[in-house]
C-alpha cells in the first residue's frame, strides 16, 4: 500500500493539460533555442573537468510497486562537483563560455586556469537563491575571474557563507528573487560587469542558453544509465524559471524523438509562473507574496528562452503546496539500502507524482498506469544542513 510507504496528505493540487503540447520529432524551429550541437559541446567540455563523474540514478522500486507503476528512477544530483545540486553544471559552464568569448582564449586554456592573467580582469555577477550562485562562484574561482553574487532577503545565511567561501563577494538586497535579478543587471550595466544568469529575457539569451546546455549532461547520463531498460514514459520535473524543465524537455525529446516521455512541470503554488503562463498561453509575471519552503523554485518570472521550449514541450503543469515536502524528504532519507539526502527543492517532482497517481482521474489524464516508467530529478542534496535537519526531524 502506497500509504504505508509514502503517506502524502491530499492537499490542493492545480492541474493544467497543455493544449499546445506537440509530439512527433523534435521541431526543427526549436533548434534556434537549444540544439543538439550545443548540448554535445557542453557535454564534451564538462566531462573533461577534474572531478567529473556521473551522478547516481536510484531505483525506487518499492515506491513504484506501491504506486502501481513499472519503475521510478530518481536522478540524485546531491554529489554534483561537490556543490550539492545540478546547477553546478550550468552556471560554471556559462562562466567558462563568457571568459572564452571575452578573452578569445580556447576552452582548454580557460579550463586549466592558465588564462588567469587575462580572465582576472573580468567580473561576473548573478542573482541567485543559492544553487546557481554557488555554481557561478565556483566557476569564477576555477577559471580565475572576479565574482559578485546578489541574494534576496530570504536566502539562508549558510547558503550566503558557502558562496563567500568560494571567493565571491555577496550582496544581500531587500526584496524577493526578482528584485535581486533586477539589481544585479543594473549594477552590471553601470560597472561593465557581466551578468551570468540562469534566466533569460529579451536581448539576454546567450549565457542562459549555455546554462541550459550544461544541464543536458544530466539527461545524457540518464539515457546512458537507462540504456538497457524500457524507455521512460513520464518525467516529473520541478520548475523555478523553467530553465531546468526546458533543458530536460529538449534533451529528452532530441534523444527519444517521437516517443519522448510525457513531461509534467511541478511548481509551488506560491510561485506558479510557469503554470499561469501555460493557462494564459504566454508569459505571466507572478508577484510572490509569501515564500515557499522550496527556495530554489521561488521565482515569479519565467525565463523567456525556457518558455519558448516549454510552451510546446511540456504536456502538463501542476502546482503543489508546501505541506508534503518534509514527508517526501524524510521518505527519501529512509529508503532502505540507498538512502537519499534530498533538499527541499528536490522533491517537488516526487510530491507531484505521488499526488497525481493517487488521484484516479488525474492519473488517467496523465496516462499513469502499470506500464509507466517515471523519471524524477533529484535536483539538490543538502545545500543547507540546518534547514535539512529541521525538515527531516520527526513530525
Ligand atoms: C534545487 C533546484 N531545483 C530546481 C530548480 C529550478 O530550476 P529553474 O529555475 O531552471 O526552473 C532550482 C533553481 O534554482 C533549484 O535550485
Amino acid at each position: 500500500m502506497l500509504d504505508d510507504i509514502l503517506p502524502l496528505a491530499p492537499t490542493a493540487l492545480r492541474h493544467f493539460a497543455n493544449p499546445r503540447a506537440e509530439h512527433g520529432p523534435w521541431p526543427a524551429r526549436l533548434d534556434a533555442v537549444l540544439d543538439a550541437a550545443s548540448f554535445a559541446e557542453a557535454g564534451e567540455e564538462i566531462r573533461r573537468w577534474e572531478d567529473y563523474s556521473p551522478t547516481p540514478l536510484v531505483s525506487l522500486a518499492a515506491l513504484a510497486a506501491g504506486a502501481g507503476v513499472a519503475a521510478i528512477d530518481y536522478k540524485d544530483e546531491s554529489s554534483r562537483f561537490g556543490l550539492g545540486s545540478f546547477k553546478a553544471l550550468g552556471g560554471a559552464y556559462a562562466v567558462l563560455r563568457l571568459l572564452m568569448r571575452e578573452t578569445g582564449l580556447p576552452a582548454a586554456t580557460v579550463r586549466s586556469g592558465d588564462g588567469a592573467q587575462h580572465t582576472h580582469k573580468i567580473t561576473v555577477v548573478t542573482a541567485t537563491d543559492g544553487n546557481h550562485g554557488r555554481s557561478v562562484a565556483w566557476g569564477a574561482a576555477r577559471f580565475g575571474c572576479q565574482c559578485r553574487i546578489y541574494i534576496h532577503a530570504g536566502v539562508s545565511d549558510y547558503r550566503e557563507a558557502a558562496m563567500r567561501e568560494l571567493g565571491a563577494e555577496v550582496v544581500r538586497v531587500a526584496g524577493n528573487y526578482d528584485v535581486s535579478v533586477q539589481r544585479a543587471a543594473a549594477d552590471a550595466e553601470a560597472n561593465g560587469w557581466f551578468v551570468v544568469s540562469d534566466t533569460s529575457w529579451p536581448g539576454y539569451v546567450e549565457l542562459p542558453r549555455h546554462v541550459m546546455a550544461g544541464y543536458g549532461v544530466m539527461l545524457d547520463e540518464v539515457v546512458e544509465q537507462l540504456a538497457t531498460s524500457a524507455p521512460l514514459t513520464h518525467v516529473f520535473v520541478q520548475g523555478g524559471v523553467g530553465g531546468l524543465a526546458a533543458a530536460v524537455a529538449a534533451r529528452l525529446w532530441m534523444r527519444y524523438g517521437a516517443s519522448r516521455p510525457t513531461l509534467v512541470v511541478v511548481e509551488p503554488d506560491r510561485a506558479d509562473c510557469l503554470y499561469r503562463s501555460a493557462v494564459n498561453a504566454g508569459p505571466v509575471r507572478v508577484d510572490i507574496t509569501e515564500e515557499t519552503v522550496m527556495a530554489g523554485l521561488s521565482c515569479g518570472e519565467v525565463s523567456m528562452l525556457a518558455w519558448s521550449v516549454l510552451e510546446t514541450a511540456a504536456d502538463h503543469f501542476l502546482t503543489i503546496t508546501d505541506d508534503n515536502v518534509a514527508t517526501a524528504m524524510r521518505f527519501l532519507a529512509s529508503t532502505g539500502a540507498s538512502p537519499v539526502r534530498a533538499g527541499e527543492s528536490a522533491v517537488a517532482g516526487l510530491c507531484g507524482f505521488i499526488q497525481s497517481v493517487t488521484d484516479p482521474a488525474l492519473a488517467s489524464v496523465l496516462g499513469l498506469d502499470g506500464k509507466s516508467r517515471v523519471l524524477l530529478l533529484g535536483t539538490e542534496g543538502v545545500t543547507d544542513p540546518g534547514i535539512y535537519e529541521a525538515m527531516i526531524a520527526p513530525a
